[in-house]
């Protein structure tokens, strides 16, 4: 078990809380500990170690990367300026967006008995300040590159990166989290079909290997859930489009939480 991860428990169920129950009204999804994004992060990070103990490298690429250096009630939220990066106070940090790339990049850093050589983790936004804040939080971990992507679907922008393994690599992580919820119109035109668009590339293109996961966030978040009018963005929040079309491809849902992990 990852020291960080059983460190950091405590703020990823707080986080998860939060963003389950923001807005005081939590239909249709009610919070419980076991629905924290701490297991679905245990999950991924269980299935990289198995393969970096055998030996063999992994790769992950997360869609939508961190963007800020601390949480809501926190001066400095969503700010670029160095002063707000405190690498030892965990607890202002964001946690109610996951930071997944801080939190799975430092596990894996401080997981001794592995070769970190053998570990890719790619990390992609179309905003260059959260490119820079991610870099800035990451950057003493040598396997994560932060990627600022040109055009408007970071997933496409992967097939002109000049990645070491190839121009159409597979990945054994693909974490889904671009874009946010502001109003159901916005999740119609916009969120829904960019992580449709996502989701069939992946299918498309194969770019998961046959055993890999893809984590998918926020599926439970209130913000759908509460304003919502439309009963599948209320379900399944900003992956509405993507998951049912995942679920046609074949994809079936090992782990559900406030976020979903899904493979074949
Ligand atoms: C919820 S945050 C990602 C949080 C991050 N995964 C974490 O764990 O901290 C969403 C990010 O998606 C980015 N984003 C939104 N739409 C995008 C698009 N079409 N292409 C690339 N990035 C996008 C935003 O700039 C933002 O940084």
């Amino acid at each position: 078990m990852s020291k960080v991860l059983e460190e950091f428990k405590v703020f990823l169920d707080e986080g998860t809380q939060a963003s389950m129950e923001g807005g005081g009204k939590t239909y249709p999804h009610v919070y419980t500990e076991s629905q924290s994004r701490f297991y679905s992060f245990k999950m991924v990070y269980d299935h990289l170690i198995k393969k970096l103990k055998s030996g063999e490298r992994v790769s992950i690429l997360e869609l939508g990367t961190s963007r800020s250096f601390k949480a809501g009630p926190h001066e400095g939220c969503g700010s670029t300026d160095l002063k707000y990066w405190d690498p030892n106070h965990h607890e202002e940090w964001d946690w109610s967006a996951g930071i997944f790339t801080i939190t799975l990049s430092k596990a894996l850093q401080e997981t001794v008995d592995i070769d970190h050589s053998l570990i890719e983790f790619v990390t992609i936004d179309w905003s260059r300040d959260s490119c820079y804040i991610s870099w800035v939080m990451t950057r003493s971990y040598e396997f994560v590159k932060v990627f600022h992507c040109e055009s408007e679907d970071a997933l496409r922008d992967t097939f002109i990166r000049p990645f070491s393994w190839g121009p159409s690599p597979a990945w054994d992580v693909i974490y889904m989290d671009t874009a946010d919820f502001k109003d159901e119109q916005h999740m119609l035109d916009n969120v829904g079909p960019l992580h449709l668009r996502e989701a069939q590339l992946i299918v498309e293109k194969n770019l998961l290997t046959s055993k890999g996961i893809i984590l998918i966030d926020d599926v439970k978040n209130s913000a759908p859930s509460t304003t919502s009018t439309l009963p599948n963005i209320a379900g399944l929040g900003k992956s509405f489009l993507s998951i049912p079309y995942l679920k046609e491809q074949g994809f079936k849902t090992i782990y559900e939480g406030y976020q979903f992990v899904m493979s074949r």
